[in-house]
């Protein structure tokens, strides 16, 4: 039995909660495509929230076979949450309990989250470390996207443009997203996939930055295709891999 989050909808953005609130308990395997239950998907931002946009894009357009039940934010005037209420998705507030002693405790995260029956979590420029409950409760189904090639120019400080300035300055050739699982500490989980983009010689971080961004959104979706089709399995020495969709015993 679920132990109900104390006062749980002053952390939710009020607007939507009454739009779309019966949300919380969609998602209950009636979505049977190919055997496959449509997954439910939380997605954590600080920002812009290009990623979250497209993967929702991709939702819409029926390639991901599930659905983003709630977008969790430390920043609720960012672009993203304004894109999440726009289309009806629940937004909920979740800041460093340091920073704002009332704010949603990281136990009542997880209960929330279950009681949306999230199955997997997407963070997409989501700034703040995930609490240890956070990456207990929901063991091998948390992701992150960073915007290089790990485990280089990963780690505490590097986000944003720090980390594309970084790569330019050290002369590296190649750089490009990899996506993660989450553990307790910053950027340092299994690799799950990655792709790669030249940098030029007169590159600046903007422009690096911005051709990376094009390959994320790809990636991503790809990645949140294969979570929802059931394509992820884990290699005896615990490497994280995603069966090919066209020939099931490659990998990509
Ligand atoms: C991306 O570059 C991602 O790799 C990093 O944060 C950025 C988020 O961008 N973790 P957006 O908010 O999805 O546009």
């Amino acid at each position: 039995m679920l132990r109900e989050p104390r006062n749980i909808s002053q952390y939710l953005d009020q607007s939507l909660f009454c739009v779309s609130g019966a949300k919380a308990v969609s998602g209950d395997g009636q979505d049977l495509k190919g055997g496959v239950r449509r997954k439910n998907l939380a997605v954590f931002i600080s920002g812009g929230g290009s990623n979250f946009r497209s993967i929702h894009q991709a939702i819409l357009k029926g390639s991901v076979q599930g659905e983003i039940v709630v977008l969790v934010t430390n920043k609720p005037g960012c672009g993203g949450a304004d894109y999440a209420r726009d289309n009806n998705i629940p937004v909920i507030l979740f800041s460093n309990m340091k920073e704002k002693p009332d704010s949603l405790s990281a136990d009542d995260l997880v209960t929330t989250l279950r009681r949306y029956k999230v199955d997997f979590i997407l963070l997409a420029g989501y700034l703040k470390l995930i609490p240890l409950e956070l990456v207990r409760a929901y063991s091998r189904s948390i992701l992150n996207i960073h915007p290089s090639l790990l485990p280089a120019f990963g780690g505490k400080g590097y986000y944003g443009m720090k980390v594309h300035q970084a790569v330019i300055a050290s002369g590296a050739r190649y750089s490009g997203p990899t996506i993660h699982f989450v553990d307790e500490h910053y950027d340092t989980g299994r690799i799950l996939a990655q792709r790669v983009v030249p940098v030029l010689a007169n590159d600046t971080a903007n422009e690096l930055a911005a051709r990376v961004l094009q390959q994320e959104h790809q990636l991503y979706v790809e990645v949140a295709e294969a979570l929802c089709e059931e394509r992820l399995v884990w290699r005896e020495d615990g490497v994280p891999l995603i069966r090919n969709k066209i020939n099931p015993s490659d990998y990509n």
